[in-house]
């Protein structure tokens, strides 16, 4: 079975394994949802809207014991913030003393199968990630407040990858239609439902927001990261964030161009043109597939403006300003 990966990508099996009824009552059902974005309606979960397979399995995991260990390292993002290429960079960092360059991993599978995410299941329940050889590095889309009780205030680090909020909103609309494949839902349309934070694990806001407070507190237990600043100067990013992982690069290492042979095989370039991110499919939950290639789009850095005008443009930002206000969080 493939691994499964990103929103709306649990495995048949694993709403089945991690289970959300409680004496036979599918709480899943009892929460409010709302129609809108291509697929099925979201649910809103404690402030957050989610597929509800996603609630099921968060659900699920309060009472799954699972319990992160001391040295994870747990890789937070909203979707379709970065996920892909930072499981990339943390796999490449983590593990450089393991693997040549040309003989990568990297570069015979897609980084969302070498990095899994904890709320989507492999083969039906959460046991694999249990039996995984630490230091873990490990994907969630959930926000602290979703964490199961087993997670909160444990030694483990987050990186949090965060991406300003008009291009994470063109990516989503392309790569939900993608999930679903609707050639209905106009960008229009779910424009006004993002912006009333009704969008999958939104208010993006609010997601952002819970990390940047929790990066400001500890910064050694959370570092927040930007996808722009990641792309304007990759090499510094990446030689901090091996510092934050705790392997960093040693001045013989900076000397020699590890960082930026990194970068490189990280890069949007690399790893869209490989066979291992270009074909094969991933399996959804109800029997859909989605191209692996779909975690590939443009990375680009302002593509909103090819698909938004600038009136909505402007009034996300506006929208997203009043949201942070006072925060420190600028996008
Ligand atoms: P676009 O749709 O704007 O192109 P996620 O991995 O969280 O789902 O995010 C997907 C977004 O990251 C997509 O953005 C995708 O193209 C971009 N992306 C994927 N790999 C990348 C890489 N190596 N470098 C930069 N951006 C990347």
């Amino acid at each position: 079975m493939s691994q499964a990966m990103e929103e709306g990508s649990a495995t048949n099996s694993s709403s089945e394994a991690v289970s959300s009824e409680i004496h036979g009552v599918d709480l899943v059902s009892k929460l409010p949802t709302r129609e809108g974005w291509p697929g099925p309606p979201l649910v809103l979960y404690k402030n957050y809207w989610l597929r509800p397979l996603y609630v099921a399995t968060i659900m699920g995991l309060q009472n799954s014991g699972f319990k992160p260990r001391h040295d994870d390292i747990i890789l937070a993002t909203n979707p379709k913030c970065g996920t892909t290429w930072t499981k990339a960079l943390i796999f490449a960092i983590n593990n450089r003393f393991r693997y040549e360059f040309g003989s990568h991993p990297l570069l015979f599978r897609h980084p969302q199968e070498l990095v899994p995410s904890i709320e989507t299941p492999r083969d039906g329940n959460i046991s694999y990630i249990e039996k995984l050889p630490s230091p873990r590095v490990l994907g969630t889309h959930m926000p602290p407040s979703l964490f199961p009780k087993s997670m909160v205030s444990d030694g483990f680090r987050v990186v949090y990858m965060c991406r300003e909020p008009k291009d994470v909103f063109v990516s989503l609309w392309h790569f939900q239609k993608e999930i679903f494949k609707d050639n209905t839902t106009s960008l229009e349309a779910v424009f006004s439902m993002f912006s009333e934070g009704f969008s999958t694990f939104g208010p993006f806001w609010d997601h952002c927001l819970e990390y940047w407070r929790e990066s400001i507190a500890s910064p050694e237990k959370v570092l927040f990261l930007k996808y722009e600043d990641m792309i304007s100067e990759p090499v510094k990013y990446v030689i901090r964030l091996a510092m934050f992982l705790g392997v960093p690069f040693s001045t013989k290492e900076e000397e020699d161009g590890i960082p930026e042979e990194v970068v490189r095989l990280c890069s949007f370039e690399k790893l869209s043109n490989l066979d291992a991110n270009q074909t094969g499919e991933f399996t959804l939950s109800g029997n859909r597939v989605l191209k692996k290639s779909a975690f590939f789009r443009k990375g680009k850095v302002g593509d909103w403006v090819n698909h938004m005008s600038e009136e909505m443009g402007r009034k996300l930002d506006c929208i997203v300003e009043e949201k942070l206000k006072g925060s420190g969080l600028v996008f």
